[in-house]
């Protein structure tokens, strides 16, 4: 969603801000802007449109200065326009403002400040912050350093909502307010400056040194010295964290795409995964432990997340209930809240989450403490707000995501669910050892198997020259094979835009092969031995009225040349491990028909890559 950059020092903040925009252009956005500070008077530059309109326009305006503020907008109160956009300035220029997150009392706010002659321009409820600081500031002596941060703490015990917020104020040119609330912003640490960003890879080229807020920690700067303080105003220490990511894992280097290096980066992604928790079939999680009577204590396992995250979820699943012999209950997070979900001290609630910032998780998981149950956040992001919450936070390595549609935290993610639940069923003693130890070997075999899988990608670009004009296109499995479907589906959906379904096989009949027809293709997923027949029956069935087949397996048999247009055939995978490399002709099938289509594939339209508003 919205992005956020900051700059104080010795440096021109405007060209830093503007490539920290450039790198943010993956979380999506509508509008750009920046506000600098020169000559204590405060400058706004903003525009609908992409941040390179926003680069030409501040050289037009020939602006310089060592601090400013910047920001991507992803519309959510008020059209995408110019007005709407970030920077939003109080009624006086005395404070500007960039924000993330939703202000949901806006408008009893906004009432208020009209009710004190206060006007608004936009339609944002960002707008109401500036102005609430400045109804404060006024009621000081507008002189000390103490005054703006009175009139920020002030304003934000008010509001209700989310929000990450840099703030400039004309009267103290020299320093920057930064605070948080649900909502990431990261402070880095320069030499006699500091780079302020929503997320880390925006910033990474300048360090790797972060201070991460926790919520309604204030942070106020200058080019020389940070000072915490919390929200009653009491100073507060904070240590800096380093945060060992290479710059260059957030660039593309030779590839066209994000989206396809990430796909094409999965064998590393999965083997960091693995060694960090799996060492000759040893299996240790860095700072998590769970032990015996807790696992005989629990009557119920949760595993929650949004999107892909839910779809890692559901792939594990099988893994789970078989080895622990636990009921597994896996939803989706925005759900989650509304189904009655019975939660107490006997579950064990799992939240999934690349970017750790997943509002709808965040809330789920938040809710689940509330009743009791033990959480575990797994997350790609070191220090993300997820793991604020969680009892406990199990990284994946995966490395940076950029691309919207996620790939290889999905894979990682699985990969990490498998050890844990092979680590969950030592712990209560599983009995049949020989299949723990298969389930290892097959585990760290699967890097090798992955780069197979990818050696596909010539034989998909030419599905994709076949299928790229369709309108509807159908993914079937049967088993664990349809949660690979599903992602498989939403991979297309997402940077496609062709409409698809995916479907248990066995389902087809019971309504949506009423929409089968010859201009609709099949895509179906097979990796289960003990379901091969069934889902060939099921081909059978799309074949005979006209439609087009394709097959993705991982199995032999002569019957899948005679009922496919197209086959790819994969490696051999262990049942309950066949996602992790299933999925991967199916995300390069979705990247190449989006190349087809001339589309970005890295930023679709009207997607954010995290999504922190509810
Ligand atoms: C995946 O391709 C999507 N962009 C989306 O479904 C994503 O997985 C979802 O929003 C959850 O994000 P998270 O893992 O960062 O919580």
């Amino acid at each position: 969603m919205c992005g956020i950059v900051g700059y104080i020092g010795n440096k021109n903040a405007v060209p830093i801000l503007l490539d920290g925009l450039l790198r943010l252009e993956y979380r999506g956005y509508d509008s750009a802007g920046i506000s600098v500070i020169k000559n204590s008077d405060i400058t706004v530059v903003k525009n609908q449109g992409r941040v390179l309109e926003l680069f030409n326009i501040c050289n037009n305006y020939a602006i310089d200065s060592s601090i400013g503020i910047a920001h991507t907008r992803w519309a959510t109160h008020g059209k995408p326009s110019k007005l709407n956009a970030h920077p939003h300035l109080d009624n006086s220029n005395t404070f500007s403002v960039v924000h993330n997150g939703i202000i949901e009392n806006y408008q009893e706010i906004k009432t208020f400040l009209k009710s004190k002659n206060y006007q608004f321009l936009s339609s944002t409820d960002t707008e109401v912050i500036p102005n609430l600081i400045h109804y404060y500031f006024s009621q000081t002596s507008m002189k000390n350093t103490k005054d703006f941060l009175t009139a920020v703490k002030n304003a934000i015990n008010d509001f209700s909502g989310s929000f990450a917020l840099e703030i400039l104020c004309k009267t103290f040119p020299d320093n920057m307010i930064v605070v948080r609330k649900d909502s990431p912003i990261v402070i880095g640490r320069g030499l006699n400056e500091f780079f302020i960003a929503s997320d880390i890879p925006a910033i990474l080229s300048y360090t790797n040194n972060f201070y991460l807020l926790n919520d309604l920690e204030i942070a106020y700067l200058s080019k020389n010295t940070i000072e915490f303080y919390d929200i009653n105003l009491s100073p507060i220490q904070k240590n800096s964290t380093v945060i060992n990511l290479n710059a260059s894992s957030v660039e593309k280097g030779d590839f066209e795409d994000f989206m396809l290096k990430e796909i094409f980066e999965q064998p590393k992604s999965i083997r960091e995964t693995i060694s960090v928790l799996l060492d000759e079939e040893k299996i240790t999680f860095p700072n998590f432990s769970l032990k015996q009577e807790y696992l005989a204590s629990i009557n119920q396992i949760y595993i929650i997340g949004c999107g892909t995250a839910m779809h890692a979820g559901l792939g594990i699943k099988p893994l789970f209930q078989h080895l622990l012999k636990i009921p597994v209950t896996v939803d989706i997070a925005s759900e989650f809240r509304y189904n009655e979900s019975i939660i107490s001290n006997r579950s064990l609630c799992i939240f999934i989450s690349q970017s750790g910032e997943t509002a709808d998780t965040i809330a789920a998981l938040k809710l689940s403490k509330s009743k009791g149950a033990k959480t575990i956040a797994i997350t790609n992001v070191t220090g993300s707000s997820i793991t604020r919450e969680a009892d406990f936070s199990l990284y994946t390595h995966a490395g940076p995501e950029i691309a919207v549609a996620s790939t290889k935290a999905y894979t990682s993610q699985l990969t990490l669910l498998s050890i844990l639940a092979i680590y969950m069923a030592e712990i209560i003693g599983f009995k049949d050892k020989a299949l723990l130890d298969s389930l290892k070997n097959n585990l760290l075999s699967i890097p090798d198997k992955v780069d197979l899988a990818l050696q596909s990608s010539e034989r998909l670009k030419e599905i994709a020259d076949t299928i790229f004009k369709e309108k509807d296109i159908f993914f079937l499995g049967r088993g664990i094979d349809h949660t690979v479907a599903l992602e498989g589906s939403l991979k297309l959906k997402e940077i496609t835009y062709i409409h698809s379904e995916a479907y248990p096989a066995g389902e087809l009949k019971h309504g949506p092969i009423a929409l089968i027809d010859k201009d609709i293709s099949v895509i179906s997923i097979i990796t289960n031995p003990s379901l091969s027949n069934k889902i060939l029956s099921n081909i059978k069935e799309v074949l005979s009225r006209g439609a087009k087949s394709i097959i993705i397996t991982s199995l032999d048999d002569n019957n899948y040349e005679l009922d496919s247009n197209f086959l790819i055939k994969l490696p051999n995978i262990h049942p309950f491990l066949s996602p992790i490399v299933a999925i991967v002709p199916l995300q390069l099938l979705a990247y190449y028909v989006s190349k087809n289509k001339g589309l970005d594939v890295d930023k679709p339209r009207n997607l954010a890559k995290s999504v922190t508003v509810e």
